[in-house]
């Protein structure tokens, strides 16, 4: 039995598998709307073995973007759009789908990465917004500075935050996760590097996480049972006056305090002068595996999982409940099918592409050396938790 093939229930919403596409921003939206290029990435994504397809960072406000081609989830037109998106996703596959709400805080009103330059602030000839953070600190000196936010300015995004997730439930998202890592508005607030503030907003670790908290408070009252409300935290700022897993272990036990479901454990992207060390495979298991040990949250792992035998080697070792790919899906798409045969497991196929899994195609063997072919010779005599079980064409 593999365990990244093996159901995993978070919050009352059952997920086929462990296996989750992790959030991807794809620059791509207009004044906030999803559009075709979404409904194209996203429905491969949905063909991909993934149990769990999380929708990119979606900003609670237009402020909140990072740049002109983030989604937003502020208004009904946004709303519209997503609901739709999520109609026609949720025909293509058993996956679960999510989605993933932020603020960019002073790392919005960006270029986009592939926009000049490596996503610096926009200038005002291309339609710049004035950002908010918790200190009029900006990232460096080529971005802009934030306004610090007022105590009003804060409760208000409090609202917000949850006005969004109340949004996604009812567009039909069935897992909701806050952003509060990548050093976007709600990590800002987290750090002492990025937080200056006197106030109850700021200085004492207490004060740091009263936005944060506030925030998934708020939403979590507003998730329903059989939804699924996680959180994205940054485990280290990876600097010595910045965050560390100890902190980011506080932050994760007052999450649990408040009802949350799960935890996805990140890291980076504070501060430029952070000393990042060199990404290897894994890099980021250990932070999901001491959160999880010291929580007794589910967690899930992310960063720089490559293959089959190592994801299913961190779920068996219980560092995490699930694994997250990002760059893997962007390039191979059935990512999940391939893994399965990897590890022996039997998935499912959509009946449309039953022709190409391993039984029914002797080629898949020569692509994909070492794989398991199943013995079954037709998809329907081996119904898969993972996937669809109405029969595919017979092999020929
Ligand atoms: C194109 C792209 C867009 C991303 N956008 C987001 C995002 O919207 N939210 C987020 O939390 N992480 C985002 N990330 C980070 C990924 O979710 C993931 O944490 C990171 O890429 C490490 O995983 P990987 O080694 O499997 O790519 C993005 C990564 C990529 C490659």
């Amino acid at each position: 039995m593999s365990h990244l093939f093996s159901p995993l229930t978070l919050g009352g919403l059952t997920l086929p598998n462990r296996l989750q596409v992790s959030p991807m921003c794809q620059y791509s939206a207009v004044d906030g709307l999803a559009q075709d290029w979404h409904l194209v990435h996203l429905g491969g994504l949905m063909l991909s073995g993934a149990g769990l397809v999380i929708v990119e960072a979606t900003a609670v406000e237009a402020a909140g973007r990072i740049t002109h081609g983030c989604l937003a989830l502020e208004t009904d037109a946004q709303e519209a759009a997503l609901a739709g998106l999520v109609t026609r996703l949720r025909a293509l596959s058993p996956a679960r789908i999510g989605i993933q709400l932020g603020h960019a805080g002073r790392r919005g009103s960006a270029r986009s990465i592939w926009d000049r330059g490596r996503g610096e602030s926009l200038p005002v000839a291309e339609g710049a917004w004035p950002t908010k953070g918790p200190s009029a600190l900006p990232y460096n000196d080529s971005w802009a500075t934030p306004e610090a936010l007022s105590a009003e300015g804060i409760e208000a995004l409090v609202a917000a935050f949850a006005a969004s997730a109340k949004r996604a439930v009812r567009a039909g998202f069935e897992v909701i996760e806050l952003h509060a890592a990548h050093g976007y508005l709600l990590h800002q607030f987290l750090s002492p590097r990025t937080n200056l503030r006197t106030d109850a907003w700021g200085g004492s670790a207490e004060n740091r996480m009263r936005f944060p908290l506030a925030a998934a408070a708020a939403m979590r009252a507003l998730i329903p049972e059989g939804c699924a409300f996680g959180v994205r935290v940054s485990s280290t700022d990876w600097h010595p006056e910045g965050l560390t897993l100890e902190d980011a272990v506080d932050f994760a036990r007052a999450l649990k305090a408040l009802g949350v479901d799960y935890l996805t454990m990140s890291a980076g992207n504070l501060v430029p002068d952070a000393q990042i060390p060199k990404a290897t495979p894994g890099h980021q298991v250990g932070f999901a595996e001491r959160v999880r040990q010291e929580t007794g949250l589910p967690t899930c792992a992310v960063g720089m999982i490559l293959d089959a035998a190592q994801a299913e080697a961190i779920l068996e070792a219980e560092q995490a409940d699930m694994v997250a790919l990002a760059r893997g899906f962007l390039d191979d798409p059935r990512w999940g099918w391939h893994a399965a045969a990897a590890l022996g497991v039997d998935l499912a196929y959509p009946p449309q592409y039953v022709r190409a899994r391993p039984n029914n195609w002797t080629g898949f063997a020569r692509v994909h050396p070492g794989a398991a072919v199943p013995d079954s010779t037709r998809q329907a005599d081996r119904p898969s938790g993972a996937g669809w079980d109405r029969p595919g064409p017979a092999k020929g």
